[in-house]
C-alpha cells in the first residue's frame, strides 16, 4: 500500500486525490493547502485525521516523513522549492508540469533526486492517455516507417485561454513561465515521446494581437459586470465563459467555481458577486497579460526528423492535432474524437478507435498517470511511458529555447 501526501488541493491536487482515492494501493495520509476551508473538506473526504492536515507547507515539511510520496500540485513557480524540500525529507514526487521555467533549477533537482535515489515523475498526462498510447503503439510496430516529420497543433479554445492565460493564472510570464512552457511541454513531450529523438536546433515565433488595451471597445468597462455596454456580441463576456454551454464549451463555472470564489461550497449567487470584482471578471481587453496567444515552434530533432508545434488562442475548441509523416505510412487525428486515421502508402486506410480512459480528465490521462506512479512505487512495475524526471527535461529544454529564440526574434538556437 502506498501512503502519499498531497501538497496543493486546487484543481490538480484534487483530481489526484480522487484518482488515488480510487486506488486500492494507495491511500491519502497527509494534506497540506493553504485554503482553511478547502483543505478541511478535503480532509473530511478522504478520511485523513486533522494531525496529518496543514495550512503550511512549512509546518507539512517540518513535521517529517508521513508517507511514501508527495503529489505536488501547487503553482508554477513553487514546484522547484517544494520538491527540493521534499527530496530532502525523503519523499518520492509526482510532479505536476512544469517542473520549473529555469532550467538549471530542472537539472538541479534531477541530480538531488538522484544522489538521494528518489523517484521524481512528471505530470505529462498525455503520454498516458489510450489516444497517444495507440499512436505510440502504431509507430512502434514499424507500420509507418521511419518517422520523417510530425506537425503537431494545439488549439487551446479562445474560452480557455481567456479564462487561463489573460484573466488567470498563467497570464503573466514572471509570476508563471511562458505559454509555450505551460500549455506545450505536452507537445514537446509527445513529439521526443513518439520519436525517441532529441531536439537539434529550434527556432520559434509569436504574437499578441488581440487581448490588449488597444482593442478594448469603446465605452467598455473594467470588469463585464460593471455594466459593459458591449457584453451581448462580446465572446469573452463573462457570464458567457463561466454560465455558457455551447456544443465545444463546459460550463466553465463548474470547475473554476472554486477556484474564483476560493470557497469550498461556493453558491451560484455568491460565484456572480466574486465575479464583479475578481480578476477573472475583467475585461479581456484590460488584463495584465503578457504570455503569447499564438506561437510556432520548428525543430530540427537528430536523425534530421523534423517536427513543427503550433499554439494557438484562436480556436472554437479545445483540443490538439497530430500528423505524423513515416516513410511508410502516415498517421492523423484530433485527440477528442478519440480515433485516428493510419493510411499505409499502396495500402489501406484504417481509422483506429481508441476512446479515453472514462470520464478522467486529460482523455484519460489524469487516470492512468496515478495508476502507473502506484503500481511503480509500490508494486515496482515500470511503464515504458513512466513520465521520470530524467525524460521530461527534453520538453522543458526545447520549450525554454523555443522561447529565447522568440524573444531574439526567430533567431536559430543550437542545442549544446
Ligand atoms: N498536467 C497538466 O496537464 C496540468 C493542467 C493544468 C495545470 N497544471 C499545473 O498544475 C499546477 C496546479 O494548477 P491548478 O490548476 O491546480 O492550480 P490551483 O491554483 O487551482 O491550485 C493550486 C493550489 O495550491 C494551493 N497552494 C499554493 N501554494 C501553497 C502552499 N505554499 N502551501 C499549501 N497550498 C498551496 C492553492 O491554495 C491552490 O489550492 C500548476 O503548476 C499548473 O501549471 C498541470
Amino acid at each position: 500500500m502506498l501512503k502519499v501526501a498531497i501538497l496543493g488541493l486546487g484543481n490538480r491536487g484534487r483530481i489526484y486525490a480522487y484518482q488515488l482515492s480510487k486506488n486500492k494501493d494507495a491511500r491519502i495520509v497527509a494534506l497540506c493547502e493553504k485554503n482553511a476551508d478547502v483543505l478541511e473538506a478535503k480532509r473530511q473526504d478522504f478520511g485523513v485525521p486533522k494531525s496529518a492536515a496543514f495550512t503550511s507547507d512549512e509546518e507539512f515539511f517540518a513535521a517529517g516523513k508521513l508517507a511514501d510520496a508527495v503529489v505536488i500540485a501547487t503553482q508554477d513557480r513553487d514546484h522547484y522549492g517544494h520538491a527540493m524540500k521534499a527530496l530532502e525529507v525523503g519523499y518520492h514526487i509526482l510532479l505536476e508540469k512544469p517542473v520549473s521555467p529555469v532550467l538549471e533549477e530542472c537539472h538541479t533537482l534531477y541530480k538531488t533526486a538522484k544522489e538521494k535515489n528518489l523517484h521524481v515523475v512528471v505530470c505529462h498526462v498525455l503520454r498516458y492517455a489510450p489516444f497517444y498510447n495507440k499512436i505510440k503503439e502504431v509507430i512502434d510496430s514499424g507500420a509507418i516507417g521511419d518517422i520523417v516529420g510530425i506537425n503537431q497543433t494545439e488549439n487551446v479554445g479562445y474560452w480557455h485561454y481567456s479564462h487561463s492565460y489573460v484573466r488567470g493564472n498563467w497570464r503573466k510570464e514572471s509570476e508563471t513561465s511562458p505559454s509555450i512552457l505551460a500549455k506545450c511541454c505536452h507537445d514537446l513531450d509527445i513529439i521526443y515521446y513518439f520519436t525517441g529523438k532529441k531536439c537539434v536546433s529550434v527556432n520559434s515565433y509569436g504574437s499578441r494581437k488581440l487581448f490588449l488595451p488597444e482593442n478594448a471597445p469603446e465605452g467598455s468597462t473594467p470588469y463585464c459586470l460593471d455594466g459593459c455596454p458591449h457584453r451581448k456580441e462580446c465572446p469573452y463576456d463573462v457570464l458567457k465563459i463561466y454560465y455558457g454551454v455551447t456544443r465545444y464549451t463546459i460550463p466553465y463555472m463548474i470547475v473554476n467555481k472554486l477556484l474564483i470564489t476560493k470557497k469550498a461550497g461556493a453558491s451560484l449567487k455568491e460565484f456572480r458577486e466574486v465575479l464583479k470584482t475578481s480578476p477573472y471578471g475583467r475585461c479581456v481587453y484590460r488584463c495584465d497579460n503578457d504570455v503569447m496567444e499564438n506561437q510556432v515552434v520548428n525543430m530540427n530533432l537528430e536523425n534530421n526528423i523534423t517536427a513543427t508545434l503550433t499554439m494557438t488562442a484562436f480556436s472554437k475548441q479545445c483540443f490538439r492535432r497530430i500528423h505524423i509523416y513515416g516513410t511508410k505510412g502516415e498517421i492523423f487525428g484530433n485527440d477528442k474524437d478519440g480515433k485516428f486515421r493510419l493510411s499505409i502508402f499502396g495500402g489501406p486506410n484504417k481509422k483506429v478507435k481508441v476512446g479515453f480512459a472514462g470520464v478522467a480528465g486529460h482523455l484519460g490521462g489524469d487516470r492512468m498517470i496515478i495508476k502507473d506512479f502506484v503500481d511503480f512505487l509500490d508494486k515496482g512495475v515500470k511503464n515504458p511511458r513512466l513520465s521520470l524526471l530524467e525524460t521530461t527535461l527534453e520538453s522543458h529544454t526545447t520549450a525554454l529555447l523555443a522561447e529565447e529564440s522568440r524573444k531574439a526574434g526567430g533567431k536559430k538556437i543550437i542545442k549544446e
